[in-house]
């Protein structure tokens, strides 16, 4: 079947779909995005992605193109369209089209953009039992970490490194040696008591929305939560490590820079938060993957 691709009010084949190179998206990342999970045709965690997308473009003083209940339309018929059961929704906004110049276009509307592409979570089960390793990175981004932009210059830089390295993810350090996340997921670690760690959504980090979700479960399941900042010393003394994000679910890291975390190999409370993400998964969409 072939991929079919929203460009501002239209749907399209991907391979012919287009905005003007004037775009700001394409000439300042002038432009935000969001990433949400459609699995059996339902959006995972829907209402919390699109209050995430609004007030990025409020932060930004970008118009809204369409309002929440209209985009998760035009979002849900593009996957239905692309006829994949198993799908990440990407949505961006962008400033608009108008004159290369870096202040505010007058006139711009904003550009809508949506792709659907099929995603297999079967492969992040197995992820989930292996754990996933992680290389540490100098941070490099600006001062609004908690948008997500489509500048992305530093986390791909990153995310490089530690694919050239044999790691999944690239952790964020600054100077002081605070983690801050991962390049494309929020970083945690697990004191030895079971308390869970990680950064305090300030603007040095995306308020992840797995992030968000797993914390309400484990508070649910009882456990303890600090959002406070931890350094690469503390991470090396944890009990566990894991990651979280829309598509890597709870993934345990079992080493950093080649040094192991715990046990080397992903520990009860990553496994425990994964089994609880995937009951809230299913409860949510029925989807469940094999494995
Ligand atoms: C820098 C960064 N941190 C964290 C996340 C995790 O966010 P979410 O749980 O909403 O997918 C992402 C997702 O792409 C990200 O890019």
């Amino acid at each position: 079947m072939p991929r079919i691709a929203y460009v501002d009010g239209a749907y399209v084949p991907l391979a012919e779909a287009a905005v003007p190179i004037e775009d700001r998206g394409f000439q300042f990342a002038d432009g935000i995005y969001e990433v949400a999970a459609s699995l059996n045709g339902r959006l995972f965690d829907w209402p919390a992605h699109a209050a995430r997308l609004r007030r990025n473009l409020a932060e930004l003083s970008i118009a809204e193109p369409m309002g929440p209940k209209a985009l998760e339309l035009v979002g849900r018929t593009l996957v239905r369209k692309n006829g994949a059961a198993q799908a990440l929704l990407y949505i961006q906004v962008t400033r608009g089209n108008a004159r290369r110049d870096h202040p505010f276009p007058a006139a711009a509307r904003p550009t809508l953009v949506m792709t659907a592409r099929p995603f297999d979570y079967a492969p992040r089960l197995r992820q989930q039992a292996t754990g996933i390793k992680v290389l540490t990175q100098p941070e490099q981004r600006w001062g609004r970490c908690d948008l997500k932009t489509t500048g992305l210059l530093a986390n791909v830089l990153a995310k490089q490194a530690a694919r050239q390295a044999g790691a999944f993810e690239a952790w964020m350090i600054e100077p002081d040696g605070t983690v801050t996340e991962g390049a494309s997921t929020n970083a945690w670690i697990v004191q030895p008591d079971g308390t869970l760690v990680t950064h305090p959504a300030d603007r040095k980090i995306l308020p992840g929305i797995m992030r968000d979700t797993l914390m309400r479960l484990a508070r649910g399941a009882g456990m303890k939560i600090e959002e406070r900042p931890f350094d690469l010393a503390e991470a090396e003394r944890a009990a566990e490590a894991f990651i979280t994000s829309t598509s890597a679910p709870c993934l345990g890291v079992v080493a950093i820079d080649g040094r192991p975390i715990g046990g080397g190999t992903p520990g009860p409370v990553s496994r425990r938060l994964g089994a609880l993400l995937w009951d809230e998964i299913e409860r949510q969409t029925g989807y469940r993957p094999a494995g």
